[in-house]
């Protein structure tokens, strides 16, 4: 059974820990959740390749024999960093399987060329212009938009329900109203954040109410499939119910506990607090 690490600055990545576990059960999962350093997307490019280096080298020290990376901001701005610092493990990504996501979504719609993708991220992902480079790369336009204040309504636990999602709401739709004023032609929506599929509901109400129906899509659900794509077809396809899942997070371990249950739809085992240094 393999041991698959999983690595976000906090809650986002349990997103994508919500499509693995059913995708490949029979493995052990490590997830750790960098919350003390968190939010990395406001940081320069040599801070998260740290702080992703000594996380995804904490995973590897807990037996991790292949790495997600459930965070666009570390996969756009350090996935080189981690491979070259863990020659000998996998990494996958988020930002490929994402700008995939997208070009299917586009497909499906028939009509690749006319297609322009917004993409909402946080401020170093959208600086690096790692989705663009990568949507340009499969045919599509992309335009990306910096939404700075939502990683941390979303580790507040701001998002629906909470009494206090309107605030959400408000600060979705100046956000959305920007977006869409830089590209008023986009019509598939790419949330290239793992925190932002928490958000999901409450954007596609904010564009309903800007009369602007998009399709909205995440990496969450072809990571996972990058993922299981690497092992053995037995292991993916192997029956096991509840496959054993170890938590990490660098700080608020009982409020990890506590949304992380509700992020992951199922009660999170204790989380252990581990301390990775500034
Ligand atoms: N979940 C991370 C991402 O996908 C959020 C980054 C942050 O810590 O700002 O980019």
């Amino acid at each position: 059974m393999k041991t698959i690490g999983v690595f976000d600055s906090g809650f986002g990545g349990l997103t994508v820990l919500r499509e693995l576990l059913p995708l490949i059960p029979d493995a052990r999962y490590v997830y750790l959740g960098d919350t003390a350093r968190l939010p990395y997307g406001s940081k320069s490019r040599e801070t998260i390749a740290r702080y992703a280096v000594s996380s995804a080298r904490f995973l590897a020290e807990q037996g991790a024999e292949l790495l997600v990376i459930a965070c666009n901001t570390a996969t756009a701005l350090a996935l080189d960093d981690i491979r070259e610092a863990l020659p000998n493990i996998p990494v996958v990504g988020v930002v490929r399987p994402g700008a995939e996501s997208a070009l299917a979504a586009v497909q499906s719609k028939g009509n690749t060329s006319a297609s322009r993708v917004l993409v909402l991220a946080t401020a170093a992902t959208t600086q690096s212009g790692a989705y663009t480079r990568t949507l340009q790369s499969l045919g599509l336009r992309a335009t990306e938009k910096a939404c700075p204040l939502l990683v941390p309504l979303v580790e507040e636990g701001w998002i629906d329900p909470s009494p206090h999602a309107s605030v959400t709401l408000d600060v979705l739709r100046i956000y959305l109203l920007e977006a869409l004023e830089q590209a008023p032609d986009a019509n598939v929506l790419l949330l290239g954040c793992t925190h932002y599929p928490l958000l999901k509901p409450l954007i596609e109400t904010t564009l309903g109410t800007l009369h602007h129906p998009m399709k909205v899509i995440d990496s969450a659900e072809a990571t996972a499939r990058a993922v299981a794509a690497l092992l053995p077809a037995q292991e993916g396809a192997a029956i096991n119910a509840a496959p054993e899942c170890i938590f990490y997070a660098t700080d608020s371990i009982e409020k990890f506990q506590r949304l992380g249950s509700a992020f992951l739809r199922q009660p999170l085992p204790a989380v252990h607090l581990v301390d990775l240094g500034g």
